[in-house]
């Protein structure tokens, strides 16, 4: 299911589920100019590389290749984190995105009854109807 997660991830590229997490500066350190005091609450968020054309080229462009071999440089595709605290959950998530897919394009052809369905940021990205879709089982 290699291509599979490929297509999972560039739809993480452009729509991280997370928008990212807090980090509490443990010493006073200077990043990009600017001084960051001890103590001091900073977020993280991976908008500031997803979709940045340095390492993704043609950002907006939905393209799952951008994941063969060895993929993206290292901290530049962050969906679930990096380092210490990156996600625990990362490998179920991938189980279970790869099953839900895999039953869902094996099984049934569907249709969104909404084709222009908004979405929302609260702030987690969110369907505004809740992605209502029609399903036929293959014949
Ligand atoms: C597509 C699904 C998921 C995404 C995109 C996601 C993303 C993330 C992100 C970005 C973080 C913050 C990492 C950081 O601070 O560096 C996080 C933390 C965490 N996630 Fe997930 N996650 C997913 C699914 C799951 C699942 C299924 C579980 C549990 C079964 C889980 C459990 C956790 C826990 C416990 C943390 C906190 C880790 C810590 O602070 O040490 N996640 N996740």
């Amino acid at each position: 299911m290699r291509y599979s997660w490929m297509v999972a991830c560039e739809v993480m590229r452009l729509c991280p589920p997370n928008p990212g997490a807090f980090r509490e500066a443990i010493k006073d350190f200077t990043y990009s100019g600017f001084t960051i005091p001890k103590g001091r609450k900073t977020h993280w968020t991976p908008y500031s590389t997803h979709k940045d054309p340095q390492y993704f080229p043609d950002p907006e462009k939905f393209d799952p290749s951008r994941f063969k071999g060895s993929g993206p440089v290292p901290y530049t595709f962050v969906p679930f984190g990096g380092g210490p605290r990156m996600c625990p959950g990362k490998e179920y998530a991938r189980v279970l995105v790869l099953v839900v897919m895999h039953n869902l394009v094996t099984n049934f052809r569907w249709k969104k009854t909404i084709p222009d369905e908004k979405i929302i940021y609260n702030p987690f990205p969110v369907l505004v109807s809740g992605l209502p879709i029609r399903t036929e089982p293959h014949a």
